[in-house]
Formats: structure tokens, C-alpha cells, sequence
């Protein structure tokens, strides 16, 4: 399928900043696409909200990117993955992608890899992985269950992280009490090491450098954007072209447009380049 021609943008939404870390791989990986970002702010988070709640949220966020004519969606948020995407799917007219499939995929990946460097394969029974993600994310049973189906036999250990979502909305990434919240919410994994850990929200990978000087060398942490670009390749047909060639980037928040840039930015430089415009859903 070669949707070259196709210069509609892709439209990707979040809560707030956490999607970024989705989009930040997205730009890498299709520089010939145009796209449009949305961070729900004025809800956020959305991880300790009812399934009913987050369900409405992810509609009504997707109604407003398909009237900006996306040509598909990336639902890069694990919570709305978990709680809304089935729905989404029944609404959308536009192919739509969440994020934990692929995240588990590449899991599952890694465990085959990691199979055959050590053993030649059909160990699976003997890994341990490890899933963190919002309260709505992890009693979902989403992650459990498409990674009995994946990677069957592996011993699955999942812990809700709450407090992980507003310290990286807040910009408090580097401070000692953020080293100190992470080392109290991972003690399940400090306690019984797990041999793989995957960030089950997409606001983690930025803390990736704090959790893996917490869980040390002995665990692989797993974060699923490289996994999207793939899927999102498959499921639109993206041709990728090695000249950068994109028309746009924009994005929109639903709620102080100062208050995301300032922390978005930290860790997407070129946001700084972008117009951030607030809207009403
Ligand atoms: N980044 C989101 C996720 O992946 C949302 C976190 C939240 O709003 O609670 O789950």
C-alpha cells in the first residue's frame, strides 16, 4: 500500500505531555508527515478517573481531531488505550492505533530475542515481566491480557504508579523527592526483580533515566513508541523519505497553552518552534 499522496496529517492525543514521548519518535521515523497533537490538560490525568469517563474523554478528543481531517489516529495514551479504544474504533472513520498492543508486542520481541541469546528458545515460562502503569490502566487488565495471548507461560507483576503523572506534568523530573517517590512506588520490583519492565503510560519514558538507576542493569525497561511507529507504518502505509519534507506540527491543549510549552519543551526542543493554540472540546 503506498499512501504517498495522502498529505493529511495524523492526528495523536494524550492527556497532557506524556503523548509526546509518542510523537517525539513519530517525527523521527516519518519526516514527510504532518501532524496534530493533543493534550486533553484540562483533564488530566485521566488514570483515576471511571472507565465510563475515560471512555467520553477519548471521543470527544478524537471528535476534534477527525474535524481537523486527520487520516488516522494514534491514541497515544495507555489509559484511553485501555478504556476507550474498543468505542473509538466503532466511531472512527479513520484507521485508529492504541498503544499497548504494540507495547507488548515489542516485549514479547525482546523476550524471543532474549530466548535465543541465552538458550535457544521455548523459555518463556522462566521471565518475569513487570507492567506500571495509571490505577485505570492496570485494573483494566489490558496489559495482562495481551500479554498471556503474546507471551504465554511469563510471569506478569503489575503495580499502579499514580504519582508518576502529575510529578512529569508538574516538571519535577529531576528533583531528590521525585528519586524518592519512584524508589517507594517500584519497591514490588526491588523486592522480586523483574526481567523486564514496561512503561504502561506514555508519561513514564520520561522518567526512564530515574527507574533504571532504581531497578539497575538486571532489568530491560520497555517503552512502546519505537513499537507505534512500526504499527502506525503498517496500518497507514507510510512512505518513509529520507529528505525531510513535512508541512506541519501543530498542537492543541485544553487548557493554559503557556503551562504545556513550558514543560513540553524540556524534553521537545523543537515544540519551541510551534504554535500551541487552547481549545474547547
Ligand atoms: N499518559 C497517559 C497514559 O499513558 C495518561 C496518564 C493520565 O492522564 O493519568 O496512561
Amino acid at each position: 500500500m503506498d499512501n504517498s499522496s495522502d498529505t493529511r496529517p495524523i492526528g495523536i492525543f494524550d492527556s497532557g505531555v506524556g503523548g509526546l514521548t509518542v510523537l517525539q519518535e513519530l517525527l523521527v521515523k516519518f519526516p514527510n508527515e504532518s501532524f496534530i497533537y493533543l493534550g486533553d490538560t484540562a483533564r488530566v490525568p485521566y488514570g483515576t478517573k471511571s472507565p465510563a469517563t475515560v471512555e467520553r474523554y477519548t471521543i470527544q478528543v478524537a471528535e476534534f481531531l477527525l474535524r481537523q481531517g486527520v487520516k488516522g489516529l494514534v491514541v497515544a495514551c495507555n489509559t484511553a488505550s485501555a478504556l476507550g479504544l474498543k468505542a473509538l474504533r466503532d466511531h472512527s472513520s479513520v484507521p485508529v492505533l492504541g498503544v499497548i498492543e504494540p507495547g507488548c508486542l515489542a516485549a514479547a520481541g525482546l523476550l524471543q530475542e532474549d530466548d535465543a541469546s541465552q538458550t535457544g528458545g521455548g523459555m518463556l515460562a522462566s521471565h518475569r515481566i513487570g507492567v506500571i502503569g495509571t490505577h485505570a490502566t492496570i485494573s483494566s487488565g489490558a496489559y495482562a491480557w495481551h500479554l498471556g495471548r503474546l507471551a504465554p507461560g511469563c510471569r506478569v507483576t503489575s503495580v499502579a504508579c499514580p504519582l508518576f503523572v502529575p510529578v512529569v506534568e508538574e516538571g519535577w523530573t529531576s528533583y531528590p523527592s521525585a528519586a524518592l517517590l519512584i524508589r517507594e512506588s517500584l519497591q514490588a520490583f526491588i523486592d522480586h526483580p523483574v526481567d523486564f519492565l514496561i512503561l504502561g503510560c506514555t508519561h513514564y519514558p520520561i522518567l526512564k533515566p530515574r527507574i533504571a538507576a532504581v531497578l539497575g542493569p538486571a532489568t530491560t525497561l520497555v517503552d512502546s513508541a519505537k513499537a507505534v511507529a512500526l504499527s502506525l507504518n503498517k496500518l497507514l502505509g507510510l512512505v518513509i523519505v529520507p529528505s525531510p519534507t513535512r508541512n506541519f506540527v501543530r498542537y492543541y491543549v485544553t487548557d493554559s497553552a503557556s503551562r504545556f510549552r513550558e514543560v513540553a519543551v524540556r524534553f521537545l526542543p523543537q515544540l519551541a518552534m510551534d504554535s500551541v493554540e487552547v481549545v474547547d472540546l
